[in-house]
């Protein structure tokens, strides 16, 4: 029977706030130390259940062509799954040399793919979840901020392929709240009015619209403003 410890950890996630768990690991662009390697810039942590199998291909390839808009954006991209380092390296050449996927081919990945044969780095991230496999990484999909901190978890269960549309619109949202302390509504897209939290604010929400016009209060708890498009980018992403 498993001790209560060996339980524990098998059902340890970090959660939203928390430091992203630290660790040292192989991957296919050498040692990396995580998070510390990206300390002042975004990273997204992602497992894949194994190497040499479909969606996990479609999402490399999808992934490794948006690697340098996410770069833009002040995000590396760092891979997992519970293989060795030569079938990483065995199946990242063949997805070069052999693989299209939707018109992308061709298609070199160039961030690191991490080793964890051990489990350790998936157990840390809580990325086995043995009721969908006790031996394949869900995929999970952790948004880590320039301090360190877990800002999202997205987690897909093995059949379903991600929607990068929403990780990069995840990203550029929390950039956005960040940078402009304002909240993001549903479905939120640069160039959409943003949400002007109540707490703190629409006490003087109303009058703040009487004098500048710039904040539209449907009621005290929902005020919004226009937020363009071009101040959002132009301080958000790279040139
Ligand atoms: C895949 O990537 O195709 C896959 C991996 C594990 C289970 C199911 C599908």
């Amino acid at each position: 029977m498993e001790t209560l410890h060996e339980q524990d950890k098998a059902v340890f996630m970090p959660r939203i706030g928390d430091k992203a768990p630290e660790f040292e690991a192989i991957t296919t662009q050498g040692k990396i130390y995580f998070p510390s390697d990206y300390s002042g810039e975004w990273v997204i942590l992602f497992s894949h259940p194994a190497d040499f199998t479909p969606v996990c291909t479609s999402e490399f390839i999808t992934f490794a062509h948006l690697e340098d808009k996410f770069k833009k954006a002040n995000c590396n991209l760092v891979g997992l799954s519970i293989d060795g380092l030569y079938s990483h390296i065995a199946w990242l050449r063949t997805i070069k040399e052999k693989i299209e996927f939707k018109g992308m081919k061709n298609i070199e990945v160039k961030f690191p793919l991490i080793e964890d044969i051990t489990m350790d780095i998936a157990k840390k991230y809580g990325m086995i979840q043995p009721g969908e496999s006790k031996t394949q990484a869900v995929r999970a999909v952790f948004f880590i901020d320039p301090k360190g901190i877990v800002r999202a978890i997205i987690y897909y269960p093995l059949s379903l392929g991600r929607n990068f549309d929403e990780i990069y619109r995840a990203l550029i949202a929390m950039q956005t709240s960040d940078r402009f302390s304002v909240a993001t509504p549903a479905d939120w897209k640069p160039g959409e009015d943003v949400i002007i939290s109540p707490a703190g604010s629409c006490g003087m929400a109303e009058e703040r619209m009487t004098l500048t016009n710039e904040l539209k209060c449907e009621d005290w708890f929902f005020c919004t403003k226009q937020l363009n498009k071009d101040t959002v980018l132009n301080e958000i992403l790279k040139n």
